[in-house]
């Protein structure tokens, strides 16, 4: 006996639909939840699951979603018009081999888990018509799963086409399921639109294998929120709260502290050492990474950068495409724009915008400044208020500041210029040569004493 190869999975997503209720120009299937479009979802789970090809059947937004989700590893399927469910699988199974695995998922169910599909792979793969199926209190607007006397399954009807009795049934259907390719294909042949919305329902296939003495299997999914699906914004700010309050409980379980999960928004990858403290209404995108003992002040907003051990952000700061070496202060109210690499020990403080600049370690720029462009040494002071101009209104240049550099407050250096190690700009200085290594350079206007000076006053 030869071992048995275990079939391959062909994915098919659906996703062609509009999405009326979303009240928007943008088709469902694409709003963001966690930070990336709803069918990436899908189609992570579907790759989880290491199938041998994931379909997509797309429609409504036309080119907008290949183009979107894009990438390899895709097949795109164009269903022109939208005519159901059953209608949107058969436009992929043609191109599927008669002994592959299909498993329908939708392109509007994004929280669905792959532990979950695997046991309707299995099902499928022993000649089963796999259901996934689920009981809810409010069962209103699905499809009802029928089964008889022994409760074996029997069918599926649609709410538009259920008498009341039906309506009372509380055990509904997902859509999700898995079966043999071969006989999906016979029955979606087999599939009339005589029903209430006069569509191709996919779910008719259920009723065609009862009838043929195929097993029926109905599994149910671990949590109930995995089956539910996006028809509104309500609904998409339903399940963002459930996604994020699961990442956040992730995080707590790695040994994270959140002052309060329900105030922390991961839309991205978060890569944590250890005693990690982030405090209330931090917004994560991209991939971070924060190292051992970094603290995260209130309302910071961290996208694609990375914090070394012991770093504090103080509140409100937006760090962005930058990394911070060890032991730094950052903010309160600091940016840190893209291009940026703040070293060890250096502190950002108040106001103080960097953009693409290097800040060597202990360096500090502590209040009301605007870095871009530059390198600045170790150990450097920039007083407050201290600009490097970089933009001449058609090109940008760069500023170079040695160590142990000191500039006072108020000073605007011009660049294309550089600072010499060790030297000291006076307050409100304007820079517009290169400052040679350990001099004073100071610019100021001295003031005109005027005695006597009488204030205006008020008119009467
Ligand atoms: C479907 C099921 C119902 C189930 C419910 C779960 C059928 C006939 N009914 O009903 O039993 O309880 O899902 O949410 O299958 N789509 C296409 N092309 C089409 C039609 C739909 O791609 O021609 C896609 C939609 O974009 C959507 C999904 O299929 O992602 C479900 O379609 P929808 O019309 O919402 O089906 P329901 O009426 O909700
Ligand atoms: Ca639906």
């Amino acid at each position: 006996m030869t071992p048995s190869v275990p079939a391959a999975v062909e994915v098919v997503i659906l996703a062609a639909g509009k999405g009326t209720r979303m009240h928007s120009d943008i088709p469902k299937v694409l709003h963001p939840l966690a930070g990336i479009p709803l069918a990436q979802h899908v189609i992570l789970t579907a790759r989880a699951l290491e199938p041998h090809r994931v379909w997509v059947v797309y429609g409504y937004g036309g080119e907008l979603l290949p183009a979107t989700l894009g990438g390899p590893g895709i097949d795109w399927v164009l269903q022109a018009e939208q005519r159901g469910t059953g209608h949107a699988v058969r436009q992929a199974i043609s191109a599927i081999a008669p002994d592959s695995l299909v498993l329908v998922l939708y392109g509007d169910v994004p929280l669905i888990r792959a532990d979950t599909l695997r046991p309707l792979l299995s099902a499928a793969e022993q000649g089963a018509l796999a259901l996934l199926t689920v009981e809810l209190d409010e069962p209103s607007g699905y499809g009802r799963i029928l089964r008889n006397r022994n409760g074996a399954v029997t069918g599926v009807v649609e709410q538009k086409d259920a008498t009341s009795e039906q309506l009372r049934i509380r055990e509904i259907n997902t859509g999700i399921l898995a079966v043999g390719a071969a006989r999906l294909k016979q029955w979606l042949a087999g599939l009339k639109a005589d029903n209430a919305q006069g569509e191709y329902y996919l779910t008719d296939i259920v009723a065609m294998a009862a009838a043929e003495g195929v097993r029926i299997v109905a599994e149910r999914p671990h949590a109930a929120w995995e089956v539910m699906g996006v028809n509104s914004k309500a609904q998409l700010a339903e399940l963002e709260r459930i996604m994020q309050r699961n990442r956040a409980f992730d995080l707590l379980e790695r040994g994270v502290t959140l002052m309060d999960p329900a105030r922390f928004d991961l839309r991205g990858t978060l890569t944590v050492g250890r005693d990690v403290v982030i405090d209330v209404n931090v917004v994560i995108e991209g991939q971070v990474t924060l190292g051992d003992r970094v603290r995260i002040g209130a309302n910071n907003v961290l996208r694609d950068c990375a914090i070394d051990a012991d770093t504090i952000l103080h509140p409100n700061c937006v760090i962005e495409d930058s990394t911070i070496g060890e032991a730094a202060r950052i903010g309160p109210f600091a940016r840190v724009r893209p291009g940026s690499r703040i070293a060890a020990h250096a502190h950002v403080g108040n106001f103080v915008e960097i953009k693409k600049s290097e800040v060597g370690e202990g360096s500090k720029v502590n209040h009301l400044s605007y870095i871009g462009d530059s390198t600045v040494g170790r150990h450097v002071n920039i007083g407050a208020g201290t600009i490097t101009a970089n933009y001449d209104g058609a090109n940008k240049h760069r500023t170079v500041i040695g160590d142990n550099v000191s500039i006072g407050s108020d000073c605007t250096l011009v660049a294309p210029v550089s600072i010499g190690a060790g030297a000291t700009v006076g307050a409100n200085t304007t820079i517009t040569e290169d400052v040679p290594p350990g001099v004073l350079a100071v610019g100021r206007v001295r003031p005109k004493i005027i005695e006597g000076w009488k204030r205006p006053v008020k008119k009467p």
